[in-house]
């Protein structure tokens, strides 16, 4: 049941990147050169992000997310090792206020679409550091994560995010591997209350996947991703 869960979500995912060949947005008044490439297709307005340009745009987010993506607070979400284009999304979410964050708001309006994918680039190259989960989560956190709960229709985490928790760029799943538990476990609560980034067919689709999660579930998957480690193949680290 939870495998046909998964398979009904990653077709509205595909349907979804399907349509994401939409024109681009209007370029604004005097930027002639933006019109001129928004005549060609989405992917061609936008050189492809440059991670040397991008260290350099980045200094303003290292003082909450640091310089290499790897926050000394886990207030803050570990951008290092995210996928360029997931972090271009999660911007231009920020800026569109559809994700709403009024902390992120001052920082990302702005940005030019290259920059985001420039700073995009720079953060992709980084490593996330790995975290340690708690051992007495461990079990219950890694049996839902790749296994899921059959019982409350709940696929498997692994399906999307994959074994390794690295995710996967080219369908909009982010890396959760090494993640903040205390962001993870922000986010999940969110998803398990309704709650989105976005409206679109991708931003759904974890509020349907972890409807009405239990704290306790909540905090087993946090702690458990907190540990997963993208460098090997989906080692876990508990103490
Ligand atoms: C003052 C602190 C602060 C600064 C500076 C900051 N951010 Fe953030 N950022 C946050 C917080 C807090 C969140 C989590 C927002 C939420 O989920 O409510 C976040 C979330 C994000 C996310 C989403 C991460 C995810 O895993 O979904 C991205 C991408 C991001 N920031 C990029 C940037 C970029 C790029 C810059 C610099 C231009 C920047 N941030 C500057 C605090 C900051
Ligand atoms: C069918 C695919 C799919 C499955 C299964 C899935 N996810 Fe996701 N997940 C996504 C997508 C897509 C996003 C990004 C949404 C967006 O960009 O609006 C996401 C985002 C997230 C985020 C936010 C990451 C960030 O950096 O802000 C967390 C946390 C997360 N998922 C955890 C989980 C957990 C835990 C499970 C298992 C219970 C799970 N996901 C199962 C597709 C999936």
């Amino acid at each position: 049941m939870s495998f046909r869960l998964v398979i009904a979500l990653a077709s509205m995912v595909c349907a979804g990147l399907a349509l994401a060949a939409d024109p681009p947005p209007p370029a604004a008044p005097g930027s002639a050169p933006q019109a001129e490439a928004a005549a060609s297709t989405a992917a061609a307005t936008t050189k492809p992000g440059d991670a040397t340009t991008g260290q350099a745009k980045s200094a303003t987010c290292a003082a909450c997310h640091g310089l290499d993506g790897n926050p000394a607070s886990s207030q803050y979400p570990k951008l290092a090792g995210q996928h360029e284009q997931y972090i271009v999304r999660q911007v231009e979410l920020f800026k569109s206020h559809k994700r709403d964050s009024a902390v992120m708001m001052g920082f990302v309006m702005s940005l030019s679409e290259q920059d985001m994918h420039d700073i995009g680039a720079y953060f992709a190259s980084k490593s996330s550091l790995p975290g340690v989960a708690d051992a007495k989560l461990v079990a219950r956190g890694e049996a839902l994560y790749r296994g899921g709960d059959k019982a409350a229709n709940l696929p498997a985490c692994m399906a999307c995010h994959g074994p390794d928790g690295r995710g996967n760029p080219g369908a909009g799943y982010p890396q959760l591997a090494g993640q903040y538990a205390d962001y993870i476990t922000l986010k999940l609560k969110d998803f398990a209350a309704g709650k989105s980034f976005t409206d679109d067919e991708r931003g759904k689709i974890m509020a349907t996947v972890v409807k009405g999660m239990s704290d306790q579930d909540i905090a087993a998957l946090a702690s458990y991703v907190e540990g997963l480690h993208a460098a090997d193949t989906g080692s876990t680290a508990a103490k």
